[in-house]
């Protein structure tokens, strides 16, 4: 770290260069699979090459033979697990088949080569049943789920909708759809098992050792103190990486076969697009009303989306319709389509990114048809309190964003009239969004601080740095909670060997890890006073929050985009993207900038690129790699303008922080399509904008 960032008092706010940025640009930050370990064996999996069913034969003989070959383990000779209530968890403990590419087996070998080899000389029977793997809005397999995922009620409706939309000045019916979505981060998920006398270590690539210890533990029926998780470093996971998945748990069973030697499961780039999670499809129909001057008078957002039948999963896409906008006739609803699929999991603002593309489509439609622009709009529609829980806010600064944001754009000059401006081939449109997310504070957390003599502290927490800049907030955040300089911070993160972290995930880890730190520091001076002894230590847990009793609490932003689309061709280029956002006090500006551009960037990618295409036929991602999985390389991504308004927010924790890592996501399609909108005449609703949908 460079001496400018030298701070006692202030380290939070600093623009502190990434602590383990040298490590990690000179390749000495160890990822899963990178660990020195002695003796490793490599894993390849066998997977399902039927949709549902079961396995009937399984002749493994010239697998077995194979030079190198260790062991090939299926249901016919795997350990049986301690606990199979999660089927997704549940794997080779009978010869049931519940989706194409479940894992079947697998072959443990010398080489990844050798295993890899043999496991396609492995031949195996199965009998097929009928299945229905593709996502259908007129199924009969829809149900209504108890709850949604974080506790959500599954429907909401103040019973007056109708009546209230029948006798609207201005009314909007819109159906928009996104598609299936692969997480897909850099590092692919990877486990190193290791047994050694009844203990098992996990060198694992994951956005929570402690969750994946106590899965584990309890799938394999251990003591949670007999399972080491650990993960210094962990390459990506926007939510897949959020819960384990089956890959842990094949490498675990596969290793207690062969008590003592590593064996090592990387995922490849292919295996990635089935079994660790995707965003759910989701059809969406939202309803608005207005009164004559712009006023909603009534808001329905109905969800339909799929669930795996092993497994369910219920994203809460139109959970956040019931709190955005003003009006009290508002009417929110969730069916799911149980399917023979992979179990769905967490992407980036699970439920926010697809249901706020909706809203947020549907919002610039409304805005036309009540002739205003679409901030004037969304001004006129902005609630005092939280219509949803009748709390006010802790702070809500989304007109504050509006309007640097039009400011840092050039929004005054725009024509609304679609179509209006062309240059040579180029459409030229521009279109904006707002954006949400919730603050979240998972308990649980502790911190252990000790004094280690000379004014150095210890700091250790299990939490987990998934490439966001975990290490060196939490290392500002502790120089301000004890008094000292960050270089007199010594943090410990990314194993189950320290104390206790919830999992990163739900933008929550610096609201519940800092405040767990704050925690401890009190204690700690409480404890030690002002000049403590070497070995002093204090620990703390990350303490329940009294104001969520009184105020609803969440980061908004604003985001303007200019598109230019080919007329011929239906080309669509961004050349810039502005963000503003009301997100508390920043801990890092230049961490956080990233992760304001990286969600914007995964939003750029959400309207123009991606799109898992199932084959119904087989139950497979067709386009399962990245020649045909979309995403952005640098030259699709143009000038990101990131900036946030200033904000103090005393009630959300000690830092005054609202989470980051997910409200860069949430709209930024919306602001796209709008923007295309703008450009073309042509309201693309569902996602991604191919451009023969603009050429229809
Ligand atoms: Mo994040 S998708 O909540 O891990």
């Amino acid at each position: 770290m460079s001496a400018t960032t030298r701070t006692a008092g202030g380290a939070i706010g600093a623009s502190l260069d990434r602590l383990d940025g040298p490590q990690k640009v000179t390749g000495t930050a160890p990822y899963a699979y990178e660990h020195r370990l002695d003796n490793p064996l490599y894993l390849f999996p066998l997977r399902s090459e039927i949709v549902l069913g079961r396995v009937t034969g399984i002749d493994a003989s010239a697998a077995e033979t194979h030079a190198g070959v260790v062991l090939v383990i299926t249901h016919e000779n795997a350990p049986r697990l301690a606990d199979t209530g999660d089927k997704e968890l549940a794997i080779l403990q009978s010869g049931e088949v519940a989706f194409r590419g479940q894992y079947i087996g697998a072959v443990v070998a010398e080489t990844f080569e050798a295993a890899r080899h043999a496991a396609g000389l492995v031949e195996v029977a199965y009998e097929e049943e009928p299945h229905e793997a593709e996502l259908r809005e007129d199924g009969d397999n829809l149900y209504t789920p108890e709850r949604l995922n974080a506790g959500f009620p599954t429907d909401t409706d103040e019973g007056i909708f109708d009546a209230a939309y029948a006798s609207a000045a201005v009314t909007l019916d819109g159906r928009y759809t996104t598609p299936m979505e692969h997480n897909n981060p850099m590092e692919p998920h990877t486990t190193v098992a290791v047994w050694e006398g009844g203990d098992l270590t996990l060198y694992e690539s994951t956005q929570g050792t402690h969750p994946v210890q106590r899965t584990v533990a309890k799938v394999f029926g251990l003591d949670r103190n007999r399972v080491r998780v650990v993960a210094p470093y962990v390459g990506g996971g926007f939510g897949a990486k959020g819960l384990p998945h089956a890959n842990t748990v094949l490498a675990a069973l596969a290793a207690q076969m062969i008590e003592g030697r590593p064996v090592k499961f990387a995922l490849t780039r292919q295996q990635m697009f089935t079994g660790v999670g995707y965003r759910t499809p989701t059809i969406q129909r939202v309803r608005l009303g207005a009164d004559d001057e712009g006023n909603l008078t009534a808001i329905s957002h109905d969800v339909v989306e799929q669930t795996a039948k092993i497994k369910e999963f219920a994203e809460q896409t139109a959970a956040v319709t019931r709190s955005m906008y003003a009006t009290q006739n508002r009417r929110t609803t969730h069916r799911l389509a149980a399917l023979d699929v992979p179990v769905p999991s967490w992407m980036r603002a699970p439920g926010k990114a697809p249901g706020v593309f909706a809203l947020e489509s549907a919002m610039d439609e409304m805005a036309e048809k009540c002739g205003l622009d679409p901030i004037e709009f969304r001004i006129r529609n902005e609630p005092e309190i939280d219509f949803e829980t009748g709390l006010p806010y802790s702070s809500r600064n989304l007109v504050a964003c509006f309007r640097a944001g039009a400011k840092r754009f050039g929004w005054e000059d725009r024509n609304p009239a679609p179509r209006s401006r062309q240059e040579g081939h180029w459409l030229v449109g521009t279109g904006m969004a707002s954006s949400t997310y919730p603050v979240y504070r998972l308990p649980g957390s502790r911190a252990t601080i000790r004094h280690e003599g000379g004014g150095k502290y210890a700091v250790e927490i299990g939490a987990a740095d998934i490439g966001t800049g975990t290490w060196t907030a939490l290392t500002q955040i502790s120089a301000d909670a004890i008094g000292v300089g960050v270089e007199d911070i010594d943090l410990r993160i990314g194993d189950t060997t320290f104390p206790f972290a919830s999992v990163a995930g739900g933008s929550s880890g610096i609201t519940a890890w800092g405040s767990a730190i704050f925690e401890a520091a009190r204690v700690f001076r409480e404890r030690h006073g002002d000049d403590p002894s070497e070995g002093d230590e204090a620990q703390a847990r990350t303490p329940d929050n009294p104001e969520t009793k009184n105020y609803a609490m969440h980061a908004f932003g604003a985001y303007f985009v200019e598109a230019r689309v080919d007329a011929d061709t239906g080309e669509v280029r961004v050349p810039r993207m502005t963000g503003v956002f009301a997100v508390g006090n920043v801990i890092n500006a230049k961490t956080a900038r990233s992760q304001f551009v990286g969600g914007m960037t995964m939003g750029l990618s959400m309207a123009l690129h991606e799109e898992s295409l199932v084959d119904g036929r087989f139950g497979h991602v067709v386009n399962h790699d990245f020649a045909e999985y979309h995403i952005p390389t640098n030259a699709d991504v143009g000038e990101m303008d990131v900036s946030w308004i200033d904000e103090d927010d005393p009630y959300v924790n000690p830092m005054g922080s609202k989470g980051i890592g997910e409200i860069g996501i949430v709209g930024s399609a919306a602001a796209v399509t709008n923007a295309v909108y703008h450009a073309t005449g042509v309201r693309i609703r569902d996602l991604p904008i191919t451009p023969d949908k603009l050429v229809r």
